[in-house]
């Protein structure tokens, strides 16, 4: 009888502790989620009045989080880094420059260094012809050019190379505010991105190049039908709206009376085929937050899929993300590679150095997710700290940028990349504590 009593006492008992044992997780589970929504808000690394559509979940929050906090002890940690296999990187060989004998065709050389793994060789001393030829070739033919959404001339260079010429639509010290992917492409980002891969090695971006342009007498002359017809006048200005998804009449881009600036982008040789493959941390650009927003665990979805079971590929869409939160593009919603295979190319980064006062860490989402990164880049960033990235970058911009004024980025820009490379170290660190 007691002893049949004592046995229902202490069932009581238990079921009492494991009631007490669930409320208390839920509490802490409600009080985590509290806590990190009014952190996120009050450290404003998630713009949220910007951007209310892009909520990320709560687990992603609290990576954010994370990052923001061991990003104070990642200085000591990276100097004396005990994971990180030190390779060195010799940035001023960079800025090295060696002749071409007078009969060699640049174009050619630029499309020999072509491969199914490069656009053009890490070491490259005769890289800066090519950009003088981009920069001085004369335009024989303008047409229009309907690839992506946004407006661009389809040009022949003399020896008859294409390239494309994507216009200036803002001055350098114009902030971009709002979603991430939000403005017009911002023409010397895709310049100054392509001098950003140089130093980083990530010889997968386009050649670019500025270039002031003459509309009425280097354009106009040579400009097909199609191309001349959106060609407009506006107070003394010349101004065209060419032919394209966004592009409207009463959205052209003028010259300053004398000359248009833009980014000339060299065209990559026919025989090699492009593939668009969809990113799997592509945004949702709508207020439904994306899938790798909503799952703590995507990457192992992700990884799951048979296009990334080979994880070099895996790792090449990090590195790819290391990239784009350094230059701020959050709008690589497609990627391409060519068909012959070989890693992802970086080509139109346009949507570059919009905000220099934003960090959107869910760009680092494939990092952060999977907790991998290939070790090269990891080591040319550790030697790129405290500064050196964007003294080295304004180097090799000028270099071979001999006429660009104003420079290509502005002082809070090439500070943001400095900033942002803390972040993207932080976020390393994290994937090893
Ligand atoms: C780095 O490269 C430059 C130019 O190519 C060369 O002069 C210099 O000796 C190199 N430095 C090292 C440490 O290799
Ligand atoms: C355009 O140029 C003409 C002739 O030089 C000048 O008279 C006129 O004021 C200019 N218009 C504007 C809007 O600047
Ligand atoms: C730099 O610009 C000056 C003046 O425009 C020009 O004379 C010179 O040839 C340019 N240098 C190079 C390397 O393009």
């Amino acid at each position: 009888m007691t002893i049949e009593r004592a046995g229902i006492r202490y069932k009581f008992i238990f079921l009492c502790l494991i009631l007490f044992a669930f409320a208390n997780v839920f509490l802490i589970q409600v009080l985590l989620v509290y806590e990190s929504r009014e952190n996120v808000k009050s450290e404003g690394f998630q713009d949220e009045k910007s951007e209310p559509t892009l909520k990320p979940s709560s687990t992603t929050d609290f990576s954010y989080r994370r990052i923001q906090f061991v990003s104070n002890g990642v200085d000591s940690f990276f100097k004396q880094s005990i994971f990180s296999t030190k390779h060195e990187h010799n940035f001023s060989s960079l800025l090295t420059v060696s002749p071409v004998a007078d009969e060699v065709n640049v174009w050619n050389l630029a499309s020999k260094w072509v491969s199914s793994s490069q656009i053009w060789p890490k070491e490259a001393p005769q890289l800066s012809h090519v950009v003088a030829a981009l920069k001085q070739k004369k335009i024989v033919a303008a047409d229009v050019s309907t690839k992506g959404t946004q407006l661009k001339l389809a040009l022949v260079l003399e020896g008859g190379q294409q390239v494309l010429f994507k216009p200036k639509w803002y001055d350098r010290d114009h902030v971009i505010t709002g979603n991430v992917y939000g403005g017009k492409d911002r023409h010397n980002g895709e310049v100054a991105a392509f001098h950003l891969a140089r130093l980083l090695g990530l010889n997968r971006v386009p050649i670019a190049a500025m270039r002031k342009i003459n509309l009425n007498t280097e354009i106009l002359p040579v400009a097909s039908k199609i191309l001349s017809r959106t060609f407009y006048r506006k107070d003394n200005t010349t101004c065209f709206y060419g032919v394209c998804t966004y592009c409207r009449p009463t959205d052209g881009v003028c010259d300053d009376r004398r000359s248009l600036e833009g980014a000339i982008v060299l065209w990559l040789p026919q025989a090699f085929q492009l593939v668009k493959h969809r990113h799997p941390w592509q945004r949702s650009y709508s207020s439904a937050p994306a899938k790798w927003q909503m799952h703590a665990n995507y990457c192992s979805l992700v990884k799951r899929s048979k296009k990334y079971q080979d994880e070099s590929k895996l790792l090449n869409l990090i590195e790819t993300s290391i990239f784009d939160f350094l230059i701020d593009n959050g709008d690589r919603h497609h990627y391409e590679r060519f068909a012959s295979g070989g890693p992802v190319l970086l080509i139109d980064n346009g949507k570059s150095f919009g905000n220099p006062d934003a960090d959107h860490l869910d760009i680092l989402a494939p990092l952060i997710q999977c907790c991998r990164v290939p070790e090269r880049i990891v080591s040319v960033l550790t030697q790129l700290q405290n500064g050196a990235l964007s003294s080295w970058l304004v180097k090799l911009m000028t270099t071979v940028e001999n006429d660009t004024s104003p420079p290509i980025l502005n002082l809070k820009h090439l500070q943001a990349l400095d900033r942002r490379l803390k972040l993207v170290l932080s976020a390393v660190l994290k994937t090893r504590l």
